[in-house]
C-alpha cells in the first residue's frame, strides 16, 4: 500500500468512527466516490430523472458563439475536479484555448482522461495536476503567463455548505489570479417533486450509489455491515434549499467495523450527502462573497440549470 492510500484509509476510518462515536450520524460525501461510486455516478448522469448533466451539456453545446465572444481564444482552461472530463470538449471547441489543466484528486483517472482527450485535441497542451482543489493549487509554470478561465461544471459546488463554497471560491480566485474568469454551473431551485425524483430514481441507481458507501466500509475498513438493513432516503429541505441524502436503519442494527461494534436504533439516519440548489440571486451573492463579479448567465428554457461566467476584478474600496 503506498503513502497516499494509507493516508486516505486513515482519514476515511476517522470520519466513519466519528459518525458513530461522537454521534454526528454524518459521513463526508467525498467518500462516496471510490471506483465503484464513480461508475455509479456516471450511470446516474444518464438516468431520465437526473436532468442536471443533460441540461448543462445542452447549454454548453447551444452557446458556443456566446462563449467565444465573452471568453475569447488563448486562455488556459483550469478545470476543478475534472473526473472523466466529458463536458470539456464542448468548451474546448467553442473557445480555442492555449492550454488545458485538469485538476483532480485521483491521479490514475486523471492521466487516463487526459490521454483520451489528447487524442481528440492533438495540438492542445494538456497539463494534468493531481491535487485537492479545496485548497490553493500550484499551477504548472507553462500557464503562469496565460490568461485563465476556471471551469467548474456539474453543480459540484452544490455538494458544499455555503461557508465551504465561499472558501472554495476564494481559493479558486487565489489559484487563478486577478483578471481570471470562471465558468461555473448551478442547479436551480425548482419544484420539490422533480428534485426528489432526480435523487431517488425509479431504477434505484442513486440508492445503489448511496449504499455503496456501506459496501466501501466493508471492503476498506474491515466491516461486516448488513447493507440490506439500510434504505436510501432523499428529502428536500426548503430552509437550506437542498436535497439531503441519508442511509436509514430499517431495524435495530449492529455494525462491526474494524474490530469495533456500533449500534443503531431502527429509524436512525446517517447523513451522507447534500445537494444545494440556488436561486439566481443566491448564486450571484455567493459568487460575490467569494470575490467573483457576475458577467453573464446562460439558462435552459425551464430555468433548471444555469451556467455563470464571472470575473476576478481588482478589489475596490467600498463606500
Ligand atoms: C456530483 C454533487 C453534482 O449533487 O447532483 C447525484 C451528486 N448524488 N446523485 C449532485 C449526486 C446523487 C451530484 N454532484
Amino acid at each position: 500500500m503506498d503513502m497516499t492510500t494509507t493516508l486516505i484509509d486513515h482519514t476515511f476510518r476517522k470520519d466513519v468512527q466519528r459518525c458513530f462515536t461522537e454521534q454526528t450520524y454524518a459521513i463526508p460525501a467525498r467518500w462516496l466516490y471510490d471506483r465503484r461510486g464513480s461508475e455509479l455516478f456516471e450511470e446516474i448522469t444518464d438516468l431520465p430523472e437526473y436532468y442536471p448533466t443533460r441540461t448543462e451539456t445542452n447549454l454548453l453545446k447551444a452557446n458556443k458563439a456566446a462563449f467565444a465572444k465573452s471568453i475569447g481564444p488563448g486562455r488556459a482552461i483550469i478545470e476543478f475536479g475534472s473526473g472523466s472530463s466529458t463536458k470539456t470538449p464542448h468548451l474546448l471547441n467553442a473557445i480555442d484555448p492555449a492550454a488545458y489543466v485538469p485538476i483532480d484528486i485521483s491521479g490514475d483517472f486523471l492521466e487516463h482522461s487526459a490521454s483520451l482527450l489528447q487524442k481528440e485535441f492533438p495540438e492542445l497542451p494538456i497539463l494534468p495536476v493531481e491535487a485537492d482543489f479545496m485548497k490553493r493549487v500550484e499551477l504548472p509554470e507553462a500557464v503562469a503567463a496565460l490568461p485563465k478561465l476556471g471551469f467548474f461544471p456539474g453543480s459540484t459546488i452544490g455538494n458544499m455548505i455555503a461557508r465551504t463554497s465561499v472558501d472554495l471560491l476564494r481559493f479558486m480566485r487565489e489559484t487563478l489570479g486577478e483578471g481570471a474568469q470562471l465558468l461555473i454551473g448551478f442547479d436551480r431551485i425548482k419544484d420539490p417533486a422533480t428534485l426528489v425524483a432526480a435523487y431517488d430514481d425509479s431504477a434505484g441507481v442513486t440508492a445503489q450509489f448511496s449504499l455503496n458507501l456501506l459496501h466501501r466500509i466493508n471492503r476498506e475498513l474491515d466491516g461486516n455491515i448488513a447493507v440490506d438493513q439500510f434504505r436510501h432516503v432523499a428529502v428536500w429541505s426548503d430552509i437550506y434549499a437542498r436535497i439531503e441524502i441519508y442511509l436509514e436503519a430499517q431495524a435495530d442494527v449492529t455494525l462491526p467495523i474494524g474490530g469495533e461494534q456500533y449500534h443503531l436504533a431502527a429509524g436512525q439516519k446517517i447523513h451522507i450527502e447534500n445537494s444545494h440548489k440556488y436561486g439566481i440571486r443566491d448564486a450571484r451573492l455567493m459568487l460575490r462573497a467569494g470575490g467573483w463579479t457576475p458577467v453573464q448567465e446562460w439558462s435552459d428554457e425551464k430555468d433548471y440549470f444555469t451556467l455563470m461566467l464571472v470575473e476576478a476584478h481588482p478589489y475596490k474600496h467600498a463606500p
